[in-house]
């Protein structure tokens, strides 16, 4: 007997999990996730279904031939960002290997090959670049980019996937195995509150906020706290933190979303006027427009403040994504095919979070459903789903995977 969904949540609960905030600390091709990938292969094992690694280090569970083409595809990712939540990837791997469970106690058969996969990397918490697995399957990120990407230590991407096994020779678009992709459906907690309040545990998804990360370096000179008199410094902490606020101000104005959540200071002295504060900005709006509108007014902030202290800036774009809108035909089948069976509303609902559905949807017909989550919070420890909400995710998830893999 393959475990319940409640036993593989349990199995995964606490692996990469810190004992000191209670997050998780899952970051691509280190140990926790080579644990996440082993407990990935025992449940495909244990359900009789056929694993491989891909050459891009993800990871899929087939039922049925491969080969066979118009594969219908569920899954997500297992990695987290730093002092992550529980559900934020897993909820989708975990609801997909129990769908496929609830199809077989259905003694649904489906005629179409179904695949459960693990998506790599998705966070892009150790590399930077979120997305990298599947980026690197379409062909968004290149090898050549890839063996640049370095994480704190000055690993690259590949050298960290080759040191986890992995043949950094095989790395690459693989346009052969997505061609054999019918569509793809990735279900993801809710990270946001349009669902909380409703009476519907799950919804459909209408679009991706296109969004984007950018490196800002404010370059001044270190020098002594004690001794340095206020108007003689260059100090580029100040320029930082006025270019933060005034990101903040224009994001809200704009309705959109500027965060700065990750800093490096040098040297990094309590009694030391700081040479450099590289900042990291992820911004975020509906549409692309208002988004690079948002992102010219930041970098006159940043400007603008760098001058009134002093200090160099320079701004570079790590990565960005475009606006992703679900093909309305598949998103209205969705809707349509859990209308039919459940008694709550479905809601259509954008998202301003990326996710590797957002990177296929380029290649393939591709779909999402959304979890309710009570609080709204993610990327944190607090992220929460109802268990009662998660098992209609699955039953959700188990009506779209017959409706499109039965015909
Ligand atoms: C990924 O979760 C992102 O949207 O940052
Ligand atoms: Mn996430
Ligand atoms: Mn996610
Ligand atoms: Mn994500």
């Amino acid at each position: 007997m393959p475990s319940s969904f409640q036993e593989m949540w349990a199995e995964l609960l606490p692996v990469g999990r810190h004992a000191g905030s209670g997050g998780y600390r899952r970051f691509a091709w280190t140990s926790a996730d080579t644990e996440c990938r082993d407990w990935f292969r025992e449940q495909a094992a244990a359900r009789g279904l056929d694993v491989e690694t891909d050459r891009n280090g993800n990871q899929w569970a087939w039922l049925g031939d491969p080969s066979a083409g118009d594969a219908v595809v569920t899954g997500s990712h297992l990695d987290s960002v730093p002092d992550g939540g529980a559900f934020d990837g897993p909820l989708g791997v975990v609801s997909a290997f129990a769908a496929l469970d609830e199809l077989a106690a259905r003694g649904v058969r489906p005629s179409r090959p179904v695949a459960v996969v693990n998506f790599g990397d998705e966070e892009g918490a150790r590399f930077g670049l979120a997305c990298a697995g599947s980026r690197l399957t379409a062909g968004q990120l290149t090898p050549e980019r890839a063996a640049a990407l370095r994480d704190a230590d000055g690993v690259t991407l590949t050298q960290a996937m080759e040191r986890a096994g992995h043949d950094p020779e095989a790395i690459g678009p693989d346009d052969e195995r997505l061609a054999r992709i019918g569509v793809f459906v990735e279900l993801h907690v809710e990270q946001g509150r349009h669902l909380a309040g409703t009476g519907s545990p799950v919804g459909v998804a209408s679009a991706i906020w296109p969004h984007g990360r950018w490196r800002f370096d404010f370059r001044g000179e270190a020098n002594h706290a004690g001794t340095t008199r206020m108007q003689d410094r260059h100090d580029p902490m100040p320029a930082y933190a006025a270019t933060m606020l005034a990101a903040r101000e224009r994001a809200a104005a704009a309705g959109a979303r500027a965060t700065f959540g990750k800093l490096l200071v040098e040297p990094n002295g309590v009694n030391a006027v700081p040479s450099l504060v590289r900042a990291w900005l992820d911004a975020r709006a509906a549409d692309e427009e208002t988004l690079a509108l948002l992102l010219g007014t930041i970098e006159d902030a940043a400007r603008e403040h760098a001058a009134r202290e002093g200090v160099e800036v320079g701004l570079e774009r790590e990565s960005f994504t475009p606006v992703v809108d679900f093909a309305p035909a598949l998103r209205d089948e969705l809707v349509r095919l859990l209308a039919a069976r459940r008694p709550y509303e479905v809601p259509v609902l954008p998202t301003g979070a990326g996710h590797d559905a957002g990177i296929l949807a380029a290649k393939v017909p591709t779909a999402m459903l959304f979890v309710r989550n009570p609080t709204g919070v993610s990327h944190s420890p607090a992220e929460h789903a109802r268990e009662d909400d998660c098992v209609a995710g699955v039953e959700a998830l188990a009506d779209v995977l017959e409706g499109l893999a039965c015909r």
